[in-house]
């Protein structure tokens, strides 16, 4: 910071035109099936959130209901019997967004028996996106990588840059990236929406170049309008620019 920054406080965030989201193509990461999670509570709210997601530019999303053994038991027939029937109200209402589902898996003891049994949700590649605790590292982490590859997944950590255990050891994310994990980051983030500890954070991991994946995490329109506001910042448009992003492919 400057004399004159030092003088008047933090400086100023710096605001660009919005991101053109368009550019993403897909979305992998959102909570659009009705009353199954902690995201759409009807098909209203559904409906609403596909309508702006298109507006903004995407042309699919890839929609992944929490998995949870505590919470949401949710198993892949109720996941895929919610994605027919939002295609359905999708299609009568005119809106032309391709959507796709996979699911957000808690990493607990559960997880580990459906990844033996093989019976995980996948999208693209064989990608499972799955979350930790957010209390502390769990101690199946490396096991539980370790089994998904074997099993020809590929892991997909979500939101890596909210682990609040993780801000003082930035190199267990690249450690992460080195044994072949794929990195999501949540575009809300970069606004400070859960902390300014993960604004940072986020923006680090973006400064390494080891995030693959892109996604909004979207539970409701709170969520989108954020969105918006948050793609008129610096690292929001260097995040639209990374190199070899996933969300291309998809
Ligand atoms: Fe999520």
């Amino acid at each position: 910071m400057g004399f004159l920054g030092g003088l008047f406080g933090r400086r100023k965030k710096e605001i660009l035109p919005p991101a053109d989201l368009s550019l993403l193509g897909t979305d992998v990461h959102s909570h659009f099936i009705p009353g199954i999670d902690d995201g759409a509570k009807t098909m209203e709210d559904s409906l609403s959130m596909l309508r702006t997601m298109q507006e903004f530019g995407y042309k699919k999303v890839i929609t992944t209901p929490h998995i949870m053994s505590d919470f949401y038991r949710n198993t892949p027939e109720i996941i895929l019997s919610g994605l027919d029937k939002l295609r359905e109200a999708a299609h009568k209402e005119n809106i032309d967004i391709t959507i796709e589902a996979a699911a957000e898996y808690y990493l607990d003891i559960e997880l580990e028996d459906k990844i033996r049994k093989k019976e995980l949700l996948t999208f693209g590649n064989n990608y499972v996106l799955f979350e930790m605790p957010f209390v502390g590292e769990p101690k199946n982490l490396s096991r539980a990588i370790f089994e998904m590859q074997m099993a020809g997944y590929k892991p997909v950590l979500a939101h890596v840059e909210r682990y609040l255990f993780w801000h003082r050891e930035p190199e267990k994310a690249q450690t992460l990236f080195d044994k072949g994990v794929i990195l999501q980051l949540n575009l809300n983030s970069l606004s400070g929406h859960y902390s300014p500890q993960v604004q940072k954070s986020a923006e680090q991991l973006l400064d390494s170049e080891i995030i693959g994946l892109l996604g909004t995490d979207c539970h409701n329109m709170g969520h989108l309008e954020l969105l918006k506001q948050s793609s008129t910042l610096p690292y929001f448009h260097k995040a639209m620019k990374i190199n070899n992003l996933l969300n291309h492919s998809l």
